[in-house]
């Protein structure tokens, strides 16, 4: 696991885009594995920017979301698949038939996990997954204790996931109770993942994930098991760790950053627009 805080909210999220523009450079044909909510929105706009200005091509890439509620059709404006096609998908050159989410409203939901799972596999798995982290420690939908070897399945949310996301419907009241995910250990299987946390609510428990031990009651803390892990936070969301020297000095030392350093660097000094040209672009590892 790897730790880069940066100032602020914009900072991280500029962060987390890029790790995910540098692999779709380095592999046009990437599965990405995606994640919803607010902490992506800033995300998604600048992925969506760079793709308007020629930057960045999802031509040819293959997108699977983490999850889905279980009754929303992707028209309702609070399904994921609204939420993607709303703040992502429209605004880039992606294939849509390409990208994947569970489908809510499938009349068999254990068959459409199953079918989900497969199509992962098929594809041959999920090359770099995008997590953002709940109040209750979820990654996707997956609640306190859940398995760790768990795979794509209906589960129900729990009540801090409820109280969450409930203000983000018109009537609060009509927030599905259960929900699609991957599973943890479908998203253990990932090649790469990066965790985007922002925000002072999510210092505690991000703090339980990364310094805290590996536990069910903390789903996202099974991520200290992931091989190439890393955990994108800004000042805020970082105020609850014990180690932050630490963290900073690794990632300052860490020659595999160096690129991302660059682009940070450049941010700081805004007479200078961040082009990737002015960039000295190795191929990803
Ligand atoms: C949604 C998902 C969730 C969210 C988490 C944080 O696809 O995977 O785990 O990432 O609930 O949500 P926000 O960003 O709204 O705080």
């Amino acid at each position: 696991m790897e730790i880069i805080i940066q100032p602020g909210a914009g900072d991280a999220s500029e962060l987390a885009a890029r790790i995910i523009q540098r692999e779709v450079e380095g592999d046009p044909q990437s599965v990405l594995g995606l994640a919803t909510g607010r902490t992506m929105e800033p995300v998604y706009a600048r992925l969506a920017h760079w793709c308007r200005q020629g930057e960045l091509d999802f031509s040819r890439c293959r997108t699977f979301n983490l999850d889905e509620y279980v009754g929303l059709p992707g028209r309702h404006e609070n399904s994921y698949r609204y939420f993607m096609n709303e703040r992502l998908f429209r605004h880039v050159n992606i294939d849509w038939k390409q990208t994947h989410l569970p489908d809510g409203v499938a009349s068999d939901l254990e068959a459409e996990c199953a079918r989900y799972e497969q199509l992962i596999r098929k594809t041959g798995g999920v090359d770099l997954q995008l997590l953002g982290i709940g109040l209750s420690g979820h990654i996707g939908f997956n609640e306190p204790l859940s398995a760790f070897g768990s795979r794509t399945r209906v589960v129900a949310l729990a009540p801090e996931t409820l109280k969450q996301n409930a203000p983000l419907f018109a009537e609060p009241q009509q927030m599905p109770r259960q929900a699609i995910t991957m599973g943890l250990g479908t998203i253990l299987d990932s090649r790469r993942c990066v965790l985007l946390a922002t925000g002072a609510a999510k210092a505690g428990i991000v703090a339980a994930t990364v310094e805290g031990a590996v536990t069910g009651m903390v789903p996202a803390s099974v991520l200290q098991w992931h091989p190439d892990c890393v955990i994108v936070l800004d000042e805020a969301a970082a105020s609850g760790l014990r180690k932050t020297e630490y963290y900073q000095w690794m990632y300052k030392s860490e020659p595999k950053w160096d690129w991302l350093r660059q682009f940070a660097a450049l941010r700081e000094q805004p007479s200078r627009p961040v082009v990737p040209s002015q960039l000295r672009m190795e191929p990803a590892a």
